[in-house]
């Protein structure tokens, strides 16, 4: 097990890759304000993987409680976070309560946003069961839900206690969900990291098959990745908004196709598309670099263009309303080369126009 810190003095906290559920109980010692807490997950999760994880809670002299949320990106709103506040209420957790989250990045937002805001703040920890959890979403403390009109603009900044992080659970994740996985751990390569991205390139084949040396490689590398750059920036006022390469254009993806078309990490994938595109455009990055990044994009399984027609004035309206727009200008993430990019707001409308209307056949 290897264990990273996320220093961030008085929020500091340990990522735990490599430990096994059966033992969180026991780990979770140090992180004991009270007796109860709250286990926030989803159906799939909770046949699976709930019972050792209570099993291991009771041990160590929790008082357990589960909430079970639906599956599915739509739940993580605002009917889901009123009902999981009156399960706190119910159970009479308080100030010294924990909330756990369970399960993958939509159960990690949901259950970090109540724990953010149920009693003004109550302890979290996370335990990330997805790919995309483990090397993203469970890491900075980024929690909220969606609003209709766009994802995760109601949200906070709210650090867990610590995540725990075991490698055993993805071999029930399905194949499509590993990719998206693989969409977010490709970006770290791009942003910082072009030995991660070499490795993505030779390896990608052993990591799709689960190949543990491999797998625990990844997700070493990119929460490390995570942790600097949190740490360096845990706000998101200036170094962090890297980590939304790919993620402009995305999230309008996901709005437009209602979160039930592209998942986060496939949106994510065309999202880098474009970046490169816009980068390409700019003459900041070359065609080389261009292409090998959209072909590692193909190799890991994921899309590299969107298949059903969206409306062109829709696309830029939503783009423009998302949260890493500041005053009136659109961030875009660009890359130079792989391993380095940088945050432009100068990226001329019609240059965004053009290339959105080709990646996703805008009409
Ligand atoms: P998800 O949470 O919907 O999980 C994907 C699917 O896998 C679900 O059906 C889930 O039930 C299932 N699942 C989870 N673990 C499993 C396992 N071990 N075995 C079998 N099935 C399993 O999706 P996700 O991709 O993990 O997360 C996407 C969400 O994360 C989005 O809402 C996105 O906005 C958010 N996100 C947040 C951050 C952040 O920094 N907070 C970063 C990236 C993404
Ligand atoms: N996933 C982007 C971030 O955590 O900032």
């Amino acid at each position: 097990m290897k264990e990273i810190k996320v220093d961030l003095k008085d929020k500091s906290y340990k990522i735990y890759v490599g430990c096994k559920l059966e033992d969180i109980g026991s780990r979770l010692k140090e992180y004991k304000p009270g007796r109860k807490i709250l286990v926030v997950t989803n159906p799939i999760v909770e046949k699976i993987y709930l019972e050792p994880v209570v099993k291991s809670l009771q041990e160590a002299d929790w008082d357990v409680y589960t909430a079970i949320v639906p599956d599915g990106e739509e739940y993580k709103s605002q009917a889901e976070i009123s009902k999981l506040y009156s399960v706190c209420i119910e159970k009479k957790l308080d100030r010294k309560s924990t909330i756990l989250a369970l399960g993958g990045g939509v159960i990690g937002d949901l259950a970090g946003f109540l724990a953010a805001t149920i009693f003004r703040g109550v302890s979290f920890i996370q335990v990330p069961t997805t790919l995309l959890a483990q090397v993203d979403a469970s890491i900075g403390g980024k929690v909220g839900i969606n609003h209709p009109r766009g994802k995760n603009l109601i949200g906070a900044f709210y650090q867990p206690k610590a995540v725990f992080i075991d490698l055993n659970v993805l071999k029930t994740l399905p194949q499509r969900e590993l990719k998206i996985g693989l969409a977010e751990t490709i970006k770290y390569g791009v942003i910082w990291d072009k030995d991660l991205f070499f490795y993505l390139e030779e390896n990608m084949q052993k990591i799709k098959d689960l190949d543990w040396v491999c797998l625990e490689h990844i997700i070493q590398q990119a929460d490390a990745i995570k942790a600097i750059v949190v740490q360096k920036d845990e706000q998101e006022k200036d170094l962090r908004r890297i980590l939304n390469y790919g993620h402009t254009a995305g999230h309008v993806i996901e709005t437009m196709m209602d979160y039930k078309g592209y998942k986060h990490g496939e949106a994510v994938a065309v999202g880098m598309i474009i970046a490169n595109r816009i980068a390409q455009k700019l003459g900041m990055l070359n065609s080389q670099d261009t292409q090998r990044i959209k072909k590692l994009i193909e190799r890991a399984g994921l899309p590299t263009q969107v298949a059903e027609k969206l409306a062109l004035d829709e696309f830029m309206n939503i783009l423009k309303l998302d949260k890493k727009v500041e005053e009136g200008k659109v961030n875009f993430v660009l890359p130079v080369r792989i391993g380095e990019v940088v945050v432009r707001n100068d990226v001329p409308e019609d240059m965004v126009r053009e290339i959105i209307k080709d990646v996703c056949k805008c009409n």
